[in-house]
């Protein structure tokens, strides 16, 4: 693997907190205006960033947490940073089962897209990668698990909070379809955050639909995607017909965790509604 990967990355926190973005499930096909069940993938996330710069003003950080391309194109990447330029903010990525690391790697061109933490103010950005090349589930392995270990150790040297990401859900979600896909070792990676009291959240994509609840101290999140929606509680796959959105947090100095989801206002977007698959 290059050097850029699994660096630790910083940022500075803007005032009293750590103000952040998550864009996930971004789908940008090879070519400008592919579509994804029918809906334009470049002009959907385009919408979101600007309604989130009305909205939110500058962020600290953008988190962009997998199936940023659809098919791992080289190009797609290329369109996001181009994109992400619009936002005078870092972004920092993580793949997805729809994403190639190399292309991403190479897009990035040195600028530590996919990096294993990044560091702000009081806290530590905890970036896993529950891709498994090929296949369409997730899972994060023994040396993504040992890497979590060893920051979450060093984090609590220094006593910081941490948000962990990752790309696939590490809890059921309600979907039986979606959930077969399900980070398969949850349960050494649930065994391991709760060793840590300052674990504060887990934040993932992969799902395109927002939740918000808990599993004991820790903030379960996940979030619309900037393009196609899923229906919540659906036991086959099923699209929705909710409008493309994003995520924002602020991350405080004591830990505590303000965030809410936003969708894009304004716009018409076509979906196709009845489609049966997605892969
Ligand atoms: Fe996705």
């Amino acid at each position: 693997m290059p050097d850029s990967y699994h660096k630790t990355c910083t940022i500075d926190a803007t005032g009293d907190r750590l103000r952040l973005w998550q864009l996930t499930d971004t789908h940008l096909c090879a070519e400008t205006g592919g579509t994804l069940l029918e809906m334009d993938t470049d002009r959907s996330l385009q919408l979101v960033i600007a309604q989130a710069l009305d909205e939110r003003g500058t962020p600290d950080a953008v988190l962009c947490t997998g199936d940023l391309s659809d098919q791992g194109s080289l190009t797609a990447y290329q369109r996001l940073e181009d994109y992400l330029q619009a936002i005078p903010a870092p972004s920092f990525w993580l793949p997805g089962n729809h994403d190639d690391r190399n292309e991403m790697l190479a897009a990035s061109r040195g600028r530590h897209r996919l990096p294993g933490e990044i560091r702000g103010g009081q806290w530590q950005i905890i970036m896993l990668d529950s891709q498994i090349p090929g296949e369409v589930g997730g899972r994060l392995g023994d040396n993504e698990l040992q890497r979590l270990s060893t920051a979450l150790e060093e984090g609590k040297r220094e006593g910081l909070y941490a948000l962990v990401c990752l790309h696939h859900q590490p809890v059921s979600v309600g979907s039986a379809w979606i959930d077969q896909q399900m980070v398969a070792d949850a349960e050494q990676f649930w065994n391991l955050l709760e060793r840590y009291e300052a674990v504060k959240a887990v934040l993932w994509g992969h799902v395109h639909q927002q939740i918000d609840s808990r599993r004991g101290a820790i903030a379960l999140m996940a979030s619309p995607s900037t393009c196609v929606q899923f229906a919540p509680g659906s036991r086959d796959f099923k699209v929705d017909d909710k409008p493309p959105g994003y995520r924002w947090l602020d991350l405080f100095a004591d830990g505590r965790i303000e965030t809410g989801v936003s969708r894009v206002t304004g716009a018409e977007f076509t979906v196709d509604l009845e489609s049966g698959g997605y892969l």
